[in-house]
């Protein structure tokens, strides 16, 4: 991991980055407590967390990049790897897949070509799939970027990926 990022954060992370993320600090008992907001505020300017905002990040709090990276991996909305424009977000649990969320899924998997964990080749849309979003009245259910979208069928689904 770059140590450009690692000696010193604000090489790396933006005047931005690191107000919004001393903000949060402020709030909090310790430096290593803010872990999760700040990847969320450098995330949300970057598109996702590469290894030299994770060793920046990590610098920052006090803590290893390899215990950064625990939390980052352990909490599924940290993207350690590029994503495209918009992350699609498919429930695959109980409630989804008893009300045919697979037969769905599956037909978002033809239409946009990918597979879960995939980009889209006109990097418009990544595929990844999550537990319960608390929508189960509503399976199946997805969120594409920051909007829910429920009771998702095979007929309406093209619908809610245009
Ligand atoms: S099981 Fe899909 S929203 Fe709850």
């Amino acid at each position: 991991m770059s140590n450009i990022a690692t000696d010193n954060p604000g090489n790396f992370l933006t005047e931005q980055e690191l107000a919004e993320i001393e903000s949060e600090i402020s709030h909090l008992p310790n430096r290593p407590s803010a872990a999760i907001d700040a990847l969320k505020i450098v995330q949300s300017y970057r598109g996702w967390i590469s290894d030299e905002s994770l060793s920046a990040i990590a610098t920052l709090l006090g803590m290893s990049a390899e215990e950064l990276d625990g939390i980052a991996t352990f909490y599924n909305l940290i993207y350690r790897q590029p994503v495209g424009e918009k992350v699609i977000l498919y429930c695959d649990s109980v409630s989804c897949w008893l009300m045919d969320g697979d037969k769905v899924c599956k037909k978002i998997k033809q239409k946009l070509n990918v597979d879960y964990g995939e980009t889209t080749a006109d990097n418009k849309y990544t595929l990844l799939p999550v537990t319960c979003l608390g929508d189960c009245d509503h399976a199946p259910a997805m969120m594409v970027g920051d909007e829910l979208h429920h009771d998702l069928t095979i007929d309406n689904i093209e619908e809610h990926l245009s």
